[in-house]
């Protein structure tokens, strides 16, 4: 198991998940999106040092989802992330990707805080995020509108310290 950058050839798959109802309906923009668009979209996004994308691999060596970092603020130490499993992934999958990835964000990057906005809707991210040790840190009342009308939308954050305690906890299960 394992992070790795995204490369050009992955940008297909990669769209095909980001379309996928179960993904799209998750996320702050919704509608569905063009090859041509995502590529164009990508290659700026690639040029930033503010912001990473990343696959994750599983243990058999296949891409079982994506993982990004965005607003890296190297002055406060802190990010946002976002996150999506390959739609046909095997449960689980969400929870391996988000410990490889909080090791690499906390342990490899040195980073003192997540940041993370989950819409109202969205339980099954607001739960994930608590189960990998994030802390509610607000909700924003009607924040976000959306084809069901406005929705709530909950901020959460987690500390380097936090993630190396709470780890041990998540592995002994
Ligand atoms: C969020 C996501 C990555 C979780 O991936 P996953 O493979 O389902 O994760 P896991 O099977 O490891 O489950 C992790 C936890 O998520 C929560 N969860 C998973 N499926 C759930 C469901 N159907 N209902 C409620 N909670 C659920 C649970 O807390 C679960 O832990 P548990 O199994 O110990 O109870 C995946 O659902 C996804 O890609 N969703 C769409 C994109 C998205 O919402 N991105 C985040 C935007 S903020």
């Amino acid at each position: 198991m394992s992070l790795r950058d995204i490369q050009e050839e992955d940008l297909e798959l990669m769209l095909s998940w980001r379309n996928h109802p179960s993904v799209r309906s998750s996320m702050f923009s919704q509608s569905t999106i063009e090859l041509q668009q995502h590529q164009a979209w990508f290659s700026r996004e690639a040029k930033k040092d503010d912001s990473a994308w990343l696959f994750f691999v599983d243990e058999n060596d296949i891409p079982a989802g994506v993982v990004y970092f965005t607003d890296m603020d190297r002055t406060a130490n802190h990010a946002f992330w976002g996150f999506y499993a390959a739609p046909d992934a095997p449960p689980g999958t969400g929870t391996k990707m988000g410990v490889e990835a909080l090791d690499y964000f906390f342990q490899a990057l040195g980073f003192h805080k997540l940041n993370a906005e989950v819409l109202e809707r969205n339980q099954r991210s607001q739960r994930f995020h608590q189960k990998l040790g994030f802390q509610t840190e607000g909700v924003f009342r009607d924040h976000y509108m959306g084809g069901s009308g406005y929705e709530s939308v909950t901020r959460f954050g987690l500390l380097n310290g936090e993630w190396s305690a709470h780890r041990h906890k998540l592995l002994l299960g």
